[in-house]
C-alpha cells in the first residue's frame, strides 16, 4: 500500500475513533493534512475550537499568523503536513492529558513513519515534549535536535505571539531559518553510537530566562522516539496562566 493511501486510511480511523474521552466532546476530529511527501512536518498541541468546528488544523488565529509565519518563510502551506499530537479537541482547550497523549500517539507515529519528512517542527512545549526531555523552550527555541536520527526542530507555539506579542519576531526569526535546516545534511548531528542516544543542539543554550516563567518540556509518557536527556533537569514552576500553557 502507498504512504498516500495509508495516510487517508489513518485519516478515517482517526474520525471515528473513540480510544479516549475526548472523542465524546469533539464536534470533528483533526487529523493534520498535505501531502504524502513532504520536507517540513509541523506538530502542534490539539485543535481549537475552529479546528474542532472544520475538521481541519490550525485554522484559527494562531493558524493564521502560522500561515503569515509560512509566508515570510517562503515556505508553501500546500507543501508541508501539519499534524497535532492530540487529534480531538480538550475541553476549554486545556492541556491533553498524559492518557490522551498516549491514545492518540499510535496515529502520530503512523504518520511520521509514513511521510519521512526532513524535518519534524515541533509547535509549542507539549509537542516538543514528545520528543525532547530538556531545557525550556525559552532556551532551545529555534535549534535542530538529533532525536534517534530524526532531525527536530523545536519552535514556540504561534498562539504564544498572540499572548505574548514580543514572541512574534522570535517566531518570524526562527521560521526564517526552516529552508536551512531542510537543507542541512541531518546526518551531520548523528549521536554518539552510545547506549542512549546524544541530544546536540545546533547552538549552546541561551541565558535563562528572567522574565516569564515557564513550565518545562514535559515528555508523554511513553513516547515512541525516547526523549534523551542532555541536562538536569528543571525545577518545577508553578502552573502558569493559562494562556502560557502553549509557549
Ligand atoms: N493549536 C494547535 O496546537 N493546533 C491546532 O490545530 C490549532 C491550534
Amino acid at each position: 500500500m502507498t504512504a498516500e493511501k495509508r495516510l487517508q486510511e489513518i485519516r478515517k480511523e482517526i474520525e471515528v475513533c473513540h480510544a479516549c474521552p475526548l472523542a465524546k466532546g469533539r464536534d470533528r476530529s483533526v487529523p493534520g493534512e498535505g501531502p504524502a511527501r513532504v520536507d517540513i512536518l509541523f506538530i502542534g498541541e490539539a485543535p481549537g475550537f475552529h479546528e474542532n468546528r472544520q475538521g481541519k488544523p490550525f485554522v484559527g488565529q494562531a493558524g493564521q499568523f502560522l500561515d503569515e509565519l509560512l509566508k515570510a518563510a517562503g515556505v508553501d502551506r500546500s507543501q508541508v503536513f501539519i499534524t497535532n499530537v492530540v487529534k480531538c479537541r480538550p475541553p476549554n482547550n486545556r492541556d491533553p492529558l498524559p492518557e490522551e497523549l498516549q491514545a492518540c500517539q499510535v496515529y502520530l507515529d503512523e504518520q511520521i513513519a509514513l511521510l519521512q519528512p526532513k524535518v519534524i517542527v515541533t509547535l509549542g512545549r507539549i509537542s516538543m515534549g514528545k520528543f525532547i526531555n530538556m531545557g525550556r523552550i525559552s532556551s532551545i527555541h529555534g535549534k535542530t535536535h538529533n532525536v534517534n536520527g530524526q532531525k527536530v526542530v523545536t519552535m514556540y507555539h504561534p498562539a504564544a505571539a498572540l499572548h505574548q506579542p514580543a514572541l512574534r519576531q522570535t517566531l518570524i526569526e526562527d521560521f526564517a531559518r526552516l529552508k536551512k535546516f531542510i537543507s542541512t545534511d541531518a546526518q551531520a548531528e548523528t549521536p554518539a553510537p552510545t547506549p542512549k542516544p546524544v541530544l546536540k543542539t545546533d547552538q549552546e543554550p541561551g541565558p535563562k530566562p528572567s522574565s516569564v516563567p515557564e513550565p518545562q518540556a514535559k515528555p508523554q509518557e511513553t513516547p515512541s522516539a525516547e526523549p534523551v536527556k542532555a541536562e538536569p533537569a528543571q525545577p518545577e514552576t508553578p502552573k502558569p496562566p493559562e494562556q502560557l500553557s502553549l509557549f
